[in-house]
């Protein structure tokens, strides 16, 4: 079979796929201009790989596909209506990666709340000269209000380190109640606008579809308290970028940490790269070394299932 693998799958899985199978590794390229990326595709029965834009143009450059199995838990780089009409099966990988973005999201929490990067930096810089006093205090994290938006898997795992690791008081808006969650870890489901008012943190995990594009905008950054911390940890797209940008500078909000950009890699000349009020990271909730091989090896199962005729474990579209 021909395999179009497309910017992450970690080395031993791609090894191992490629004693079965005609694989091609691309990375870093224009998809509608290459012509050994066009030209395979042409041919290929499987995709595997991380956040290639799956749409009805490029499906129309593939008459072959069966699978197209995507190394993350987010799909909304797949056109699912567009692949389901054509038959092509889609995958993902949940589960797997929960707990390594809970760790991350709560790495956020606490690096922007007590000012980790920038104090590494004011030490390293030899600026530590003599005691110091509140202007280069944090805030505390312990004992405060968590706004979760999405309490699936992911929020989940971060609402139980809140609860457990940090006598947080967790309030959450999700799609639909969770009585688990509101059993295990004393959770209050709210409203949105309401849970933006309350809390000391807002912590966004909600999957990027057409429902949740663009929710989080100029007036709830402007519903949140003054001192709160906004942490992103879903996609670039839940939020209006720039009108983050605004209330951090405005003073809308206290500080924000994000994981997740309107275009990545993000531009050098993005404000929020600019900001002090701000920590940020390159896109990588789920990449641990032990998380990111699990994650391609899942993948990988689910492309062999599915170019074998079965039904792989994370279908996602019956
Ligand atoms: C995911 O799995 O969706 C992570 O955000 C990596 O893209």
């Amino acid at each position: 079979m021909k395999i179009l693998a497309y910017e992450r799958v970690e080395k031993p899985v791609l090894d191992a796929l490629k004693e079965k199978h005609d694989v091609r590794f691309f990375k870093n390229i224009d998809t509608k201009q290459d012509k050994e990326f066009i030209e395979f595709l042409s041919e290929a029965d499987g995709i595997i790989g991380l956040a290639l834009d799956v749409n009805k143009e490029l499906l129309e450059k593939a008459p072959k596909l069966k699978v197209v199995s995507n190394v993350s838990v987010g799909y909304n780089n797949l056109d699912i209506p567009e692949l389901t009409k054509r038959n092509i099966m889609a995958t993902n990988t949940p589960g797997i990666l929960t707990d390594t973005v809970a760790d991350m999201a709560f790495g956020l929490i606490l690096s922007t709340a007590r000012r980790i990067p920038e104090l590494d930096q004011f030490v390293k810089n030899g600026h530590w000269t003599e005691s110091l006093t509140e202007e280069h205090y944090g805030t505390d994290v312990h004992h405060k209000k968590l706004g979760i938006i999405g309490m699936g898997r992911i929020g989940n795992a971060i609402a139980k380190r809140a609860h457990h690791g940090f006598d947080m008081e967790i309030i959450y808006h999700s799609r639909s109640r969770k009585p688990n969650v509101e059993k295990e870890y004393q959770a209050t489901y709210m409203d949105l606008d309401s849970l933006l008012q309350e809390s000391d943190f807002v912590c966004l995990i909600t999957p990027l579809t057409k429902e949740t594009e663009g929710m989080i905008g100029k007036r709830e950054f402007q519903l949140m308290k003054k001192s709160g911390i906004f942490i992103n940890a879903s996609r670039g797209g839940t939020i209006v970028e720039q009108d983050l940008i605004d209330a951090l500078k405005n003073g809308d909000i206290l500080a924000a940490g994000v994981d997740v950009f309107e275009q990545e890699p993000v531009d050098s000349n993005n404000e929020l790269l600019k900001l002090k009020n701000t920590v940020t990271l390159p896109h990588i909730g789920s990449s641990s070394y032990e998380t990111e091989l699990k994650m391609s090896q899942l993948a990988a199962e689910n492309l062999e299932a599915g170019l074998s005729g079965r039904k792989p474990p994370n279908l996602i579209n019956p």
